[in-house]
């Protein structure tokens, strides 16, 4: 579990069985979508690519991610949901989820990953200006992708991630 420097009282912790229902009531609260036992195998598989946020001792945020390994043996990540409560927001912890020490970017970086990319409705505007700020731009537009939901377009957002140059 880490610590954010710049919110003291902001921890990180990884997601199990144990604590799996924390990440059901917040992403019943979070999203207009119901996700079936495949997210919920996909979050268990992707280790430290998965973490709960808290405030003091309140899980106020998550961010989910699916591993995709391409052909050529690397690694896609997919962030398939990213959300911290409404009273919580502003307050940095979205950047301290996706961009700490040990967290989604940082890891990506330091494994066989080649992108990290996800899919945000086209009226999202914070949400996108959130991912722009971590250097992800809009790479797709797909054209009635949501079925229940208003605006049905979505955004593809993706950020490239340079390796680091292996030992010889
Ligand atoms: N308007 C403009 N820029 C913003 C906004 C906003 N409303 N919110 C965040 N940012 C940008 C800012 O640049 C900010 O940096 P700054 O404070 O130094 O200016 C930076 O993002 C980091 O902000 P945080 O405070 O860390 O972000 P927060 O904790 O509020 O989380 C999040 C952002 C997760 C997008 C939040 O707004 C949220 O939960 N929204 C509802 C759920 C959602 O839409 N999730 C994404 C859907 S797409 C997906 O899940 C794959």
């Amino acid at each position: 579990m880490g610590t954010c420097g710049a919110v003291v009282s902001v921890s990180l912790d990884g997601v199990r069985d144990d604590n799996l229902t924390q990440l059901k009531k917040l992403n019943s609260i979070l999203f207009p979508v119901r996700y079936n036992n495949n997210y919920y195998a996909d979050v268990l598989a992707s280790g430290d690519f998965t973490k709960l946020a808290y405030y003091s001792d309140t899980c106020v945020g998550s961010i989910a991610c699916r591993l995709e390994k391409k052909e050529d043996g690397a690694v896609r990540v997919y962030i398939m949901t990213l959300g911290v409560l409404a009273p919580y927001r502003g307050l940095g912890i979205g950047d301290f989820a996706i961009d700490d020490d040990d967290d989604v970017l940082d890891l990506s970086s330091k494994e066989n990953v080649s992108e990290v990319y996800l899919r945000v409705q086209t009226n999202n505007e914070d949400a996108i200006n959130f991912y722009k700020k971590f250097g992800f731009e809009i790479s797709e537009t797909i054209r009635n992708y949501y079925v229940r939901i208003t605006p049905p377009d979505c955004y593809v957002v993706t950020k490239y991630i340079g390796q680091p140059q292996s030992e010889k």
